[in-house]
C-alpha cells in the first residue's frame, strides 16, 4: 500500500520516528521513491534508527535531533521540511515511567504537542491555495485516553475521555489540543486512538518484548497483579496500514479508533510466549516457571478493547495479520536480534526492572 500521489513530490514530517511504530511507519514510506521523508525525534531512550537504515532508500530520510518543547527548533524543522503531511507520533508513551516521573510526559506530550500544532498550522497558513487543501496533520493517540472498560463494551469514535495515569492523561491533553485546533482554526486534523502495538523494534520494557526477553535469559518474568487485565493487541504493519489509510481516504476532523480484535489477559499473552520457546528452545523445564505475580500497577486499567468498525466500514481497513502469526513473527524476531536489544538496553542503562513499586508479592 501506498500513499497516492496528489502530485509531483510530497514532503511528509513524522514525528517519533525514531521510535517503534514511527519507525516502522518510515520503512513503510522510504519504499515510496515520490516522498521525501522528514523524521524529528529527540532521540530518547525509547529511539534506535537501525531498523530504518537497514532500508536501502535510508538515504532519502532526514533526521532532525530536535526536542519538540523547543519551539524554535521546532518551528526550524517544519520549515526545513515544508512538509504537505504530518504524522504525529512523538511521545513518552510507557506508563510505568509516566508513575515514576510525569514531567517529562506533560513536556513531550502536551507542550511538544501544543508547540508543533502552533508551528504547523503557520506553515499550513502559508501554504499555496493547492498544497493547503491537500495538507494533512494526522494526530496519533492511544486508546488508553477513554480509561478502563468492565466486562462488556468497547471503546468508540464516541467514547468519553477519562485517563488514570499520567501517560493516558498527557495523551488525553494533546488529543485535546489537536481536536481544538481543528475546530478553532480549522487546521486539517484527522486523530486516531489505537489500541496496543507489538512487532519487531519495540523497547524491551513494554509486556511482549520484556517477556521475550526475560525468558529467553531465564530471568522472573514480573506479572502485575492477578494477570487478569486485558488489553487488545494490534501488529504494529496493521497500524501503519491503517494510518496510510487514513491519509488517503480518512475525513478531516474525524477520528478514528484502530483495534486487533485480539482480547488477551497479561497472563494468556505471557503463557502463549512461554509455550512457543518452550518447543523452540527445548530447555528442560518450562519457561512458565519464570513468571511472578508482583505489586500491581497503580491505577492498572482493567481493559480495553476496541470497536473499530468505523474504520473498517469508512476506508476498508482490517488488520491483514493474524494473532498468532504476528506473535510468532515477533517472538522470532527478537530471537534474532539479540544484538539489537543488548544494544538499546546498554544504551539506555535500562536494566529490565521495573520502575515504581517493585516489591514482589510472592
Ligand atoms: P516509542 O516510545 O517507541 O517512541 C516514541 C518516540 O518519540 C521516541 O523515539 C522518542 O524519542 C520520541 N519523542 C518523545 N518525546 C519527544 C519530544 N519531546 N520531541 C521529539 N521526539 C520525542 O513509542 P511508540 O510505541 O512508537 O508510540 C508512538 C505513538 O503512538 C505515541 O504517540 C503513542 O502514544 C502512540 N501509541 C502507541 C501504542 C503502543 O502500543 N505502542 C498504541 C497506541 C498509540
Ligand atoms: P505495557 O506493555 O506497559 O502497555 P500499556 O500499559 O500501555 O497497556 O503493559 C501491558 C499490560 O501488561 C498492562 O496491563 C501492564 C502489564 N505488564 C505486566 O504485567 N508486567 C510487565 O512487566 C509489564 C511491562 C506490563
Amino acid at each position: 500500500m501506498t500513499i497516492e500521489i496528489l502530485y509531483k513530490e510530497l514532503n511528509v514530517l513524522i514525528t517519533g520516528g525514531a521510535g517503534f511504530i514511527g519507525g516502522c511507519l518510515i520503512r513503510r514510506l522510504l519504499n515510496n521513491r515520490k516522498l521525501n521523508i522528514f523524521n524529528l525525534d529527540k532521540l530518547s531512550y525509547a529511539s534506535d534508527l537501525r531498523g530504518i537504515e537497514e532500508c536501502d532508500e535510508f538515504k532519502k530520510h532526514c533526521l532532525f535531533k530536535v526536542d519538540l518543547s523547543n519551539f524554535e527548533e521546532t518551528k526550524k524543522s517544519v520549515l526545513i521540511a515544508d512538509p504537505d503531511i504530518i504524522f504525529h507520533l512523538a511521545a513518552e508513551s510507557h506508563v510505568d515511567r509516566s508513575i515514576e516521573n510525569s514531567k517529562p510526559f506533560i513536556e513531550s506530550n502536551i507542550i511538544g504537542t501544543f508547540n508543533l500544532l502552533e508551528v504547523a498550522r503557520n506553515h499550513w497558513n502559508h501554504l499555496d491555495k493547492k498544497r493547503k487543501k491537500n495538507f494533512r496533520f494526522i494526530h496519533i493517540s492511544t486508546d488508553e485516553v477513554f480509561g478502563s472498560l468492565g466486562k462488556n463494551g468497547y471503546f468508540d469514535e464516541n467514547s468519553p475521555y477519562d485517563p488514570r495515569s499520567p501517560y493516558s492523561a498527557s495523551k488525553a491533553a494533546s488529543d485535546h489540543l489537536a481536536n481544538a485546533w481543528f475546530h478553532t482554526y480549522d487546521f486539517p486534523i484527522i486523530s486516531t486512538n489505537c489500541s496496543n502495538n507489538f512487532g519487531p523494534y519495540q523497547f524491551p520494557e513494554k509486556l511482549i518484548p520484556l517477556t521475550i526477553l526475560k525468558a529467553v535469559e531465564d530471568l522472573p518474568i514480573p506479572i502485575y497483579g492477578n494477570g487478569e487485565n486485558i488489553r487488545d493487541w494490534l501488529y504494529v504493519e496493521d497500524h501503519v496500514d491503517a494510518l496510510i489509510q487514513i491519509i488517503n481516504n480518512g475525513e478531516i476532523g474525524k477520528k478514528y479508533c484502530i483495534g486487533g480484535n485480539n482480547e488477551k489477559t497479561n497472563l494468556q499473552i505471557v503463557n502463549n510466549i512461554c509455550s512457543y520457546l518452550d518447543k523452540k528452545l527445548n530447555k528442560n523445564y518450562s519457561h512458565k516457571s519464570l513468571i511472578k505475580f508482583v505489586v500491581d500497577r497503580p491505577g492498572h486499567d482493567k481493559r480495553y478493547a476496541i470497536n473499530s468498525n468505523l474504520i473498517k466500514k469508512e476506508l476498508n481497513w482490517k488488520p491483514k495479520h493474524s494473532f498468532e502469526d504476528a506473535m510468532n513473527k515477533t517472538i522470532e524476531w527478537y530471537l534474532n536480534n539479540k544484538r539489537w536489544c543488548d544494544n538499546v538496553k546498554n544504551k539506555s542503562n535500562y536494566s529490565g526492572e521495573r520502575l515504581g513499586i517493585s516489591k514482589s508479592k510472592i
